[in-house]
């Protein structure tokens, strides 16, 4: 049986959603946006650690949080994230169990991840070493200079916009993680760490649903689906 470990970043501060709860504690339908989120992985057999990375003054309210869930089978965990997305992710692979073979990584803030997109993601990880879900891009996308003119077009149809959860072999993302850090590589997901690290990363189809809370638009767009109407 395969052994997954499973990060969720917690620790941001939700700025581009501009209120005062950061989002992860934000309710929808009488339950916090993590809860949602933890909902779709908890069943999943292969679970086998659960790490929550939340900023140290929420790390109480996440544990909190967390007692609802009943897996006694899964070692859940609260650790202390960083200033940056990265940094949180760097922190909490010091805690990932070496007995896993896989490790997940999913926004807290993507509640309406399908199952069917996770499984995908582990039997493609488990295949390639590295899989993340995406979906292509609607909108034409330029590449613009400082002077805010056209540089390029690139064609649409190699374009698409890469979600969460990032699933990687342990060790691919230990190696990736270690290098970045070395040379002090930054990027914007899990992903570009592993890219660098010269891995080739397999893409699983995955729905616009699968969308991340980042604008007040997207908080309204959460609430409508949470009451059925979407
Ligand atoms: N995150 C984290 N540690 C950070 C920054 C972000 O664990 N230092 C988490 C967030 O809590 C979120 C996920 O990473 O679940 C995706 O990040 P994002 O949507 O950018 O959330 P925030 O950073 O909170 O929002 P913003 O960038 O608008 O401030
Ligand atoms: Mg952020």
């Amino acid at each position: 049986m395969i052994r997954l470990s499973l990060i969720i970043p917690a620790a941001g501060s939700g700025v581009r959603l501009g209120m005062k709860t950061p989002k992860p504690f934000i309710e929808l339908g009488g339950r916090t946006i993590i809860q949602h989120t933890i909902d779709k992985f908890i069943d999943i057999p292969e679970l086998g650690q659960l790490l929550i990375v939340a900023s140290a003054q929420n790390i109480d309210r996440v544990r909190g949080l967390l007692s609802n869930f009943d897996r006694s089978d899964v070692d859940i965990s609260v650790v202390e994230g960083g200033d940056e997305r990265q940094d949180s992710i760097s922190n909490a692979l010091k805690f990932v169990d070496t007995g896993c073979d896989l490790v997940a990584i999913h926004d807290a803030v993507r509640p309406f991840i399908e199952k069917n997109v996770v499984e995908e993601c582990i039997r493609k990880a488990m295949k390639y070493g590295a899989a993340i879900p995406g979906i292509p891009v609607k909108d034409t996308v330029k590449v613009l200079n400082d002077e805010q003119f056209v540089e390029s077009t690139p064609d649409r149809s190699f374009l698409w916009q890469i979600q969460t959860p990032q699933v990687f072999k342990r060790q691919i993302l230990f190696d990736a993680y270690d290098k970045a850090n070395n040379e002090g590589f930054t990027g914007t997901d899990d992903s570009s760490l592993v890219e660098n690290l010269g891995v080739k990363v397999h893409v699983v189809k995955s729905s616009y649903d699968n969308f991340k809370i980042t604008y007040p638009i997207d908080l309204k767009l959460a609430e409508l689906k949470v009451e059925g109407h979407l």
